[in-house]
């Protein structure tokens, strides 16, 4: 098999950015012929020291117009796969399968005025790339992008999230955006305090946004820990909210990380 026959390429790393202990960013070079749609996700792989390559799915921080491609990370202890990301420095090889995944895509939902991009932990990734974009600022009117982390420290991206609208293509949509930081284990100011699972109970998380979650207007996005999703998907049930699928389209679009 000649290298271009094999169903992944080698990339560089270009940078790598820690946010704290556990999580970390990082940048490769962009395999001209990768393509991606926001959302999806690509299956990674590092070479081990006894020379067996180990894979796991992210998905793509970056957008899709990004010459490099951006992906953030956990470092899970003793995890075979994210204790030898971890190690990885600037100019090593990560290797990227050549097809793409995953249907948490804006292409879900046939319509819709209110797009709602829930996420737990590195489940953020995802929704950066579809915020990058500009499509999806076309097709809804509000979009509230939830973050939720168990500690300030944990939250990532503050930047990239803060300054996103300032962006010479995004700055006629800057109204549209409500950001809304959830911490868990902590309080601080400017972030709401709990899951968001009890805060669509409570109704905060609505309040927050100053607009109702409804089945006529809302699509959600939901993505990172499964059990999360679960639970959100249970409340959005009980408000007729039910999952996407291309032969009947509906309200709902989940990528659960494990
Ligand atoms: C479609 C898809 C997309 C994914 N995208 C990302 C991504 O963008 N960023 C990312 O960090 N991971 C992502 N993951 C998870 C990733 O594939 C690996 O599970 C992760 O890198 C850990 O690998 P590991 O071998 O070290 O541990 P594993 O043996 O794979 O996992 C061990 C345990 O660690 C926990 N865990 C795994 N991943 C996470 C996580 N992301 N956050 C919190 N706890 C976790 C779970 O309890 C899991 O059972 C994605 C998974 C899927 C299925
Ligand atoms: N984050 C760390 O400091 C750290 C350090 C080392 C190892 N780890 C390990 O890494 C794994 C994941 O850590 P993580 O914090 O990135 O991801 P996580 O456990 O998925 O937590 C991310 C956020 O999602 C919330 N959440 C968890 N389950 C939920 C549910 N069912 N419904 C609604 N919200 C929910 C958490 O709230 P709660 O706080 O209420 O759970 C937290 O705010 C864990 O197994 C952990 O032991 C984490």
């Amino acid at each position: 098999m000649t290298v271009s026959d094999e169903k992944f390429t080698r990339q560089r790393l270009l940078s790598v950015q820690p946010w704290s202990d556990t999580l970390f960013s990082l940048r490769c070079s962009r395999d001209p012929g990768f393509r991606f749609s926001a959302g999806q996700f690509a299956r990674l792989g590092v070479r081990k020291a006894d020379g067996t390559t180990v894979w796991r799915a992210y998905s793509m921080a970056s957008a899709t117009h990004d010459e490099f491609l951006e992906f953030f990370s956990i470092v899970v202890p003793g995890g075979e796969f994210t204790s030898e990301l971890s190690r990885l420095a600037v100019g090593d090889e990560l290797l990227v399968e050549r097809q793409p995944f995953g249907f948490l895509t804006l292409d879900r939902f046939a319509d819709g005025n209110d797009l709602w991009l829930l996420a737990s932990g590195t489940g953020l990734a995802p929704f950066l790339s579809i915020l990058q974009g500009q499509e999806v600022w076309q097709r809804f009117r509000r979009i509230v992008l939830v973050y939720c982390a168990r500690s300030a420290s944990e939250l990532a991206y503050q930047p990239l999230i803060k300054q996103l609208m300032q962006r010479d293509y995004l700055q006629q949509h800057a109204q549209q955006l409500t950001y809304l930081p959830l911490l868990t284990r902590e309080q601080q100011a400017g972030c709401l305090h709990g899951r968001i699972t009890t805060l669509l109970d409570t109704g905060e998380l609505e309040q927050a946004a100053g607009f109702s979650l409804e089945a006529l207007n809302a699509r959600v996005m939901i993505c990172g820990n499964p059990q999360m999703i679960d639970d959100c998907r249970t409340r959005l049930k009980q408000h007729d909210m039910h999952l996407s699928l291309s032969r009947r389209p509906a309200q709902v679009a989940v990528e659960n990380y494990w």
